[in-house]
């Protein structure tokens, strides 16, 4: 009996331990990329001289980094049960700021100087981010709220993609010191795709075994205790 409590303490601690990096990456990172692209200036050089390319990168910056801060929030359950109502304005806000961002990226994609392997990454996350917010929102309005959970679990984690792609681009630019023949055009394009498809799999493995596994299990026994609990005298299946 002790040892199930204590093992759902740790579990409740191991929660709140990634949910605090989590945050902490996704307020740092915005803090960090964001802030200069509201002042004029940028983290990483931009050619200016390509139409519009700026303008774009910051009405995507801007309301993307709004949407990276709000999230983690928004998936506290004792916040969602105390203040419901700062749940509902926080998620629309958060919706729109993904839409806005969204849309500025396809035009910053479009122009990006960066090559076309990374331009489809950047098109795939788009699509994604755009579906995934508009099936948020439907299944909300329609009260489902299990469904809700899942589509805004793949939201967020393609939010978060913005923190991943930074971790590994730092991660490649320490690895182009120790091989010397790699260009900081592939750590872009690799870490642009690793963030994507790893926060996939990621999101997916999560609701596959925090959500639907426990459901599944719950079915089965009770498929199994249906077939097993005597059945009335003459009655044939
Ligand atoms: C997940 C969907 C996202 C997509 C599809 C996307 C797309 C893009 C694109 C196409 C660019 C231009 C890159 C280039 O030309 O090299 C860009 C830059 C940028 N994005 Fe995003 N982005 C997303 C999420 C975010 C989030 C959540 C943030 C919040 C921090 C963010 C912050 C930035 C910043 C600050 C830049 C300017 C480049 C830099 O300073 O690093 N993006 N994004």
């Amino acid at each position: 009996m002790s040892t199930v409590v204590m093992s759902r303490a740790t579990r409740r601690r191991w929660w709140w331990f990634l949910w605090g990096l989590l945050a902490v990456l996704a307020i740092g990172i915005a803090a960090y990329f964001v802030t200069p692209y509201l002042t004029g200036s940028s983290t990483v050089p931009i050619d200016r001289s390509i139409p519009g390319y700026y303008v774009s990168l910051v009405i995507h910056a801007a309301p993307a980094g709004l949407a990276l801060i709000i999230g983690p929030w928004q998936f506290v359950p004792r916040l969602r049960a105390r203040f419901p109502r700062l749940h509902r304005v926080l998620g629309r806000v958060y919706l729109v700021s993904v839409v806005a961002a969204a849309l500025a990226a396809s035009y910053s994609a479009a122009v990006t100087p960066s090559g076309f392997p990374l331009q489809v990454a950047f098109y795939m996350l788009v699509v994604a981010w755009l579906y995934s917010a508009a099936q948020a929102y439907r299944t909300i309005r329609r009260r489902e709220v299990q469904l809700h959970r899942i589509w805004m679990i793949r939201n967020y984690t393609l939010t978060f993609a913005a923190v991943t792609l930074r971790l590994y681009l730092l991660l490649g630019v320490q690895l182009m010191n120790v091989i010397p023949s790699l260009e900081y055009r592939d750590v872009y394009t690799s870490s642009a795709w690793a963030s994507l498809l790893g926060n996939v799999l990621v999101a997916e493995y999560f609701i596959i075994q925090r959500m639907l596994a426990p459901l599944a299990r719950g079915k089965r026994r009770s498929d199994a205790t249906v077939a097993e609990s005597p059945q009335p005298v003459g009655q044939d299946h």
